[in-house]
């Protein structure tokens, strides 16, 4: 049976494009002190939310609403657009998926930021795509160097993270505005912007859904604090936002995340509470780092990138010690952004059990 794969499956590594901490904790035997690693929102959804979920579990036996109506027409509201200007999907991770089956055909070139967010690679390689990776330029992706690639190329799809994931990086929005502008019209323009809700929404490129070749993902997973519910959302022209429902799951968002998420949205002075939380959070790892000798970069997510100063074995190590005493923490995976280690946003206690830890990793190395 296996034999029956497709060519692309048979080829493809099986890798996943992260390791669980439920995994690490599985392997080690032990639970997590501190689950600061994956950039989730320790401050959790508001109780409004909450209660929002318990009302609604009892009707779990219900399908979810294919259309996702409601959120969609609050995300609408919210934006000031209209609801054919939005597709819900599973996550951001999710909608990817469709995005990349939509648009490739096996062989079609695909440009990226060499270290950037690796599942959109995974989705990338499981359609046959073939992905042209532009190096970090000063711990920032390289707009300059991504649109020449995206022509050099003839990229399909040119995929870009703002604010960006490992390291935290943002570029201005006159900077992405120009971006925007130099994208070939063949290419796609994939803008993922899961923690734009970090930075302020004046700050970022204007919502252009004229554009018929740019299209921008956000999710209720980091600042709203649903990570565990799987819902995201693509902003776009109308053309392309319909074309995803010839490939979307149309049951794939499920009823309370559906229901959690709009109360979510409608609960923005919670959503104030955990940035102030969140800003807090990464004053105090960038101190606790930095006490050791460590610098951080300046950080426009809910996580920081803490240069650990040496090669990536050194980072590595430190790593795997902080994991060894029970603190999830992750790295970025290639040069020159692997001398680093990612720390996400943590609460009070998380953030003194990483200290300890940290210091008596020190006190050995
Ligand atoms: C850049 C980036 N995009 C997308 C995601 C995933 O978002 P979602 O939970 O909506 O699938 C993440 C999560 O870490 C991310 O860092």
């Amino acid at each position: 049976m296996i034999d029956n794969l497709t060519k692309i499956a048979k080829d493809l590594p099986a890798t996943v494009p992260f390791v669980g901490p439920e995994t690490q904790e599985r392997e080690n035997n032990y639970k997590f002190l501190a689950r600061i690693g994956a950039n989730e929102s320790v401050f959790g959804p508001s109780e409004k939310v909450q209660d929002a979920i318990k009302n609604a579990a009892p009707l779990t036996w219900q399908y979810g609403d294919p259309e996702n109506f409601d959120l969609i027409d609050a995300l609408a509201s919210f934006y000031s657009l209209k609801r054919e200007n939005f597709v819900v999907g599973e996550g951001i991770d999710g909608l990817l998926g469709y995005l990349v089956r939509l648009f490739l055909e096996p062989g079609d070139r695909v440009v990226t930021s060499l270290g950037a967010y690796p599942t959109f690679n995974y989705h990338v390689v499981g359609f046959g795509g073939k992905l042209s990776l532009v190096p970090y330029k000063n711990f920032h992706e390289d707009l300059s160097g991504l649109i020449k690639e995206a022509k050099k190329v003839k990229a399909k799809i040119l995929y870009f993270s703002n604010p960006d994931n490992p390291m935290g990086t943002f570029h201005q929005k006159k900077d992405v505005q120009k971006f925007i502008d130099q994208v070939p019209d063949d290419t796609l323009l994939c803008l993922d912007e899961a923690y734009s809700d970090f930075v302020g929404q004046d700050e970022l490129a204007e919502l252009d859904t004229s554009r018929i070749n740019v299209i921008r993902f956000r999710t209720f997973s980091k600042a709203y604090g649903l990570a565990g519910l799987r819902v995201g959302y693509a902003i776009g022209n109308s053309t392309l936002i319909s074309s995803f429902n010839k490939v979307r799951n149309h049951f794939g968002v499920n009823k309370i995340g559906q229901i959690a998420a709009l109360a979510a949205l409608e609960d923005q002075e919670y959503l104030r509470k955990t940035l102030i939380s969140v800003e807090e959070s990464k004053l105090r790892i960038k101190s606790i780092f930095s006490k050791m000798g460590f610098s951080s970069l300046e950080s426009h997510t809910n996580f920081v990138a803490i240069n650990m100063g040496k090669d990536s074995n050194y980072a590595k190590n430190i790593l795997t010690e902080l994991i060894k005493n029970k603190i999830f923490v992750r790295m970025p995976g290639v040069a020159p952004l692997n001398s680093f280690i990612r720390v996400s946003a943590g609460q009070e206690e998380d953030l003194r059990n990483l200290e300890k830890a940290l210091a008596e990793i020190m006190r050995k190395n």
